[in-house]
């Protein structure tokens, strides 16, 4: 089974579609590690996440706030945004609270700048955005690239990535390969 897949996200659309199919599948306790330089769209992301889990609230980036916690879904999703934080910092959210399920109701947890964090869960889904000029040919407005995304389990974890195949097709979400094909 592939240990991670590629999906190319050719625009904004793509990149929440994909986060609803996460939102749609993912079981309670998931840790989602979002990686990728500003603006390559961890929160566009989380907000189809949100979407996936049935969530109303507006999704914003908790940029201020650290940690957001929506709660009127099919789950609880914890949507955190470390940017301003050193290591130390992240240290003090205690943020193994979440992941360990001490205090909180397992949910879906999505970190953006997860390389702030200390301490990492046993196993967790690392998914990495890329600006990509997906065209091939220049477009009209070659300023807005669309983006790709490695998504990729860690520790002992199985994701039924057929069945995310599955519920992409027929979107704007296009497979860019998967590890452990042949070619
Ligand atoms: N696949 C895509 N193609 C084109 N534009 C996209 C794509 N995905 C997201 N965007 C756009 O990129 C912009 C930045 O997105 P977003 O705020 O989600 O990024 P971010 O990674 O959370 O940024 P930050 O690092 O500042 O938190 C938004 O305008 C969003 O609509
Ligand atoms: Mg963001």
């Amino acid at each position: 089974m592939p240990q991670d897949c590629t999906f190319l996200l050719p625009q904004a659309h793509s990149t929440q579609r994909l986060g609803e199919a996460l939102g749609e599948m993912l079981p309670a306790g998931s840790v989602l590690l979002l990686e990728g330089n500003l603006g390559s769209g961890k929160t566009t992301l989380t907000q189809g996440i949100g979407a996936g889990l049935g969530i109303a609230d507006a999704i914003v980036s908790p940029t201020f706030t650290l940690i957001s916690e929506y709660l009127d879904g099919r789950m609880p999703l914890y949507h955190l945004d470390l940017y301003r934080l050193d290591p130390a910092a992240v240290e003090q959210l205690y943020l193994e609270t979440y992941w360990e399920g001490w205090e909180k109701e397992p949910g879906i947890m999505a970190i953006e700048w997860p390389d702030r964090l200390v301490h990492r869960p046993d196993r967790y889904l690392h998914l990495t955005l890329q600006f990509q000029d997906l065209a091939p040919q220049p477009t009209a407005d070659d300023s807005v690239p669309g983006r790709s995304a490695i998504l990729r389990t860690v520790g002992d974890w199985t994701l039924d990535w057929v069945k995310i195949q599955q519920m992409l097709a027929g979107s704007s979400v296009k497979l860019g390969g998967a590890a452990g094909e042949e070619d």
